[in-house]
């Protein structure tokens, strides 16, 4: 079963799911890190970088993955997810330049590309903890509905859900791009933590189907079920469609060192 953690706010679930990412990096240093971009991670990202900042978080041996990046946008678009990771992330942590790999939009063989990104996976031992959002039609990445469970990196075409809801950061709907790079389902399962964050009522039927529903590629966050180790982080709207919602506060009570009340 999936871990579930249910916060009463944004931030509280954000400092939860950034506290699985230091404890990860103060057991191994130089751990490899999967990055997902979008609204959901930007208060885990506040978070390590608050930890880097105040309490000495290292990444300076850290190797970063990011999930997937839009096709056509150049890193410097304001709107490209290599832009979102500097802007929010990387600039204001320790971490080397060289360590950072996201997909790229711009490359003109994106077959051979999608292999090379696999292969360095693959090259640095595999991802160590991979950070999620999902999607309101219950993609992880850019695997839309209907994506293999089995899929690895590769070119995608977004569904309209996606675009509409992504429009929101464009200046109209036309602008969005259409194709985006992606790890596979696949891909993410072969990391060896999973650490899913979902914020607001638009995500709560996502949630619902993906922790809860049965295992489906139309739902590719319910193939996180199929992973021995995946921690999913909540606020109270996303949480609100949860038939189980009282045993997981139960669980999360109960674990040892739990403050008893
Ligand atoms: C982005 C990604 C996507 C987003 C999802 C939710 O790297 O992998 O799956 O996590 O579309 O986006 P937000 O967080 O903006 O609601």
């Amino acid at each position: 079963m999936m871990e579930v953690f249910i916060s009463k706010t944004y931030d509280e679930m954000s400092r939860k799911a950034a506290r699985e990412v230091a404890d990860v990096l103060n057991t191994k240093p130089n751990a490899v890190i999967g990055m997902a971009t979008g609204s959901s991670p930007l208060g885990l990202y506040k978070e390590l970088v608050r930890m880097y900042q105040e309490d000495g978080l290292d990444f300076s041996q850290v190797t970063t993955f990011n999930l997937d990046e839009y096709v056509g946008l150049k890193a410097h678009h304001e709107q490209s997810y290599h832009y979102f990771m500097h802007e929010n992330f990387f600039k204001h942590v320790n971490i080397a330049p060289e360590n950072i790999y996201i997909p790229s939009g711009t490359t003109n063989n994106y077959q051979s590309f999608c292999q090379w990104y696999e292969q360095r996976i693959e090259h640095y031992g595999g991802i160590d903890i991979q950070i999620l959002g999902i999607g309101s039609d219950g993609h992880i990445a850019f695997n839309e509905p209907g994506s293999s469970l089995s899929s690895r990196t590769r070119l995608k075409t977004l569904a309209k859900q996606t675009i509409d809801d992504n429009a929101r950061f464009f200046e109209n709907r036309e602008e969005v791009p259409i194709y985006a790079i992606t790890m596979g389902v696949g891909t993410i399962l072969e990391a060896r933590k999973l650490v899913l964050v979902a914020n607001g009522d638009k995500k709560a039927d996502a949630v619902a189907q993906a922790v809860e529903g049965p295992v489906t590629s139309m739902i590719t966050a319910s193939a996180l079920q199929l992973h021995p180790d995946t921690k999913v982080f909540l606020d109270d709207p996303a949480a609100s469609k949860l038939q189980m919602r009282e045993y997981y506060e139960w669980i999360e009570r109960m674990k040892p060192g739990a403050p008893k009340r």
